[in-house]
């Protein structure tokens, strides 16, 4: 693979909607590519003496490590600016800022809270802007979370996808709507007061006439082939423990679920940090706190045989470097 479709050279990627299926499904061939050359130690140096700027106004693992590394292999250089090192909305508008580091970079990641933050980047700085988590999507992810369930199930077309818990976050919006887009059928699973605004569930169903937005859990794990889950309180929203608890505990992610599928090959996804043991700090508080030990996902099911969650946090380094490669690369 040693091309790009051209409608990719120079565009942000900032959420699904704005992509078409072909480019989505182009996306995970070009990760699988770079994910082959990479075990093979064969260069892929697309991005040779490029400048990207990584803005992380929330924390991150994955994300950043996916990004510094992607860019390495690239043969770009990447420039972390955490929310105490840049002036950004504080002394600076995102516009001014977008235009001065649009002079020095050849592109830029932003991961933050308000989706305008992102989209006003793109719009002021003059290059391509990747979108690496605000509350309203996270596109990266449901590229690592697409190419991981296709490298396990052959394919996306017609595969069934439960989201459980928080439906309204940005992962179960952008699983949503990307999900659809590449033809699979989305179903969210949550109590009524969590489920998708209903402006992403019209962009979802634009795609797809299988959309299910339900609180019963039986009817949407039936026969379905991914199970996923997300943490029950996002970044930002941390006053908000004791009333998700109160809501989600019922949809934690059990074996108990994992039978009533009926598929005993049914995969389990995660997009990671999890709430699986006692073995973090906020862990240790709810337990102290609620008296819970796990939260979304039990530890069982989390090491257990379905689940491929580190698999699909490793395939968030191949998804972000082919994003970068597409859009800014020199693949000729
Ligand atoms: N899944 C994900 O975005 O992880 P990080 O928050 O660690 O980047
Ligand atoms: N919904 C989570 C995703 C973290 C990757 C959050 O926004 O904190």
């Amino acid at each position: 693979m040693g091309e790009t479709i051209s409608s990719l050279q120079g565009k942000s990627f900032l959420a699904e909607i704005d992509f078409t299926a072909e480019e989505l499904l182009y996306f995970l061939d070009l990760a699988a590519d770079l994910k082959a050359k990479k075990k093979n130690g064969i260069p892929h140096r697309y991005l040779e003496g490029k400048n990207i700027a990584l803005l992380f106004e929330k924390t991150s693992t994955r994300t950043r490590c996916a990004f510094t590394v992607a860019c390495t292999d690239l043969g770009a250089h990447p420039e972390y600016l955490g929310k105490g090192d840049i002036q950004l909305g504080k002394k600076e508008s995102v516009e001014d800022t977008a235009k001065v580091l649009g002079r020095m970079f050849d592109g830029i990641e932003f991961r933050g809270f308000a989706h305008k933050t992102v989209r006003s980047l793109a719009e002021n700085s003059g290059v391509p802007v990747w979108n690496g988590l605000t509350d309203m999507w996270h596109p990266t992810q449901t590229l690592a979370d697409l190419l991981t369930i296709r490298e396990h199930i052959g394919h996306l077309r017609n595969v069934k996808l439960v989201y459980v818990g928080d439906g309204r976050n940005n992962i179960a919006n952008s699983l949503l709507v990307g999900g659809s887009i590449v033809g699979m059928e989305v179903r969210i699973c949550a109590p009524k007061s969590l489920w998708p605004a209903q402006e992403v569930i019209y962009l979802a169903q634009k795609f797809s006439d299988r959309v299910m937005v339900t609180s019963s859990i039986d009817e949407a794990v039936a026969g379905t082939d991914v199970i996923y889950t997300d943490v029950w309180v996002s970044m930002g929203e941390e006053d908000k423990f004791a009333e998700r608890i109160e809501l989600l505990s019922p949809y934690q992610v059990n074996m108990q679920m994992i039978k009533k599928t009926g598929n005993d090959d049914v995969i389990f996804l995660h997009c990671l940090p999890a709430f699986h043991d006692l073995e973090t700090m906020y862990g240790k508080e709810i337990y102290e706190k609620h008296g819970l030990r796990e939260m979304e996902v039990t530890d069982e099911v989390f090491r257990s045989k379905h689940s491929k969650v580190f698999e699909q946090a490793e395939n968030r380094l191949h998804t972000i470097k082919a994003v970068l490669a597409a859009t800014l690369g020199n693949m000729e």
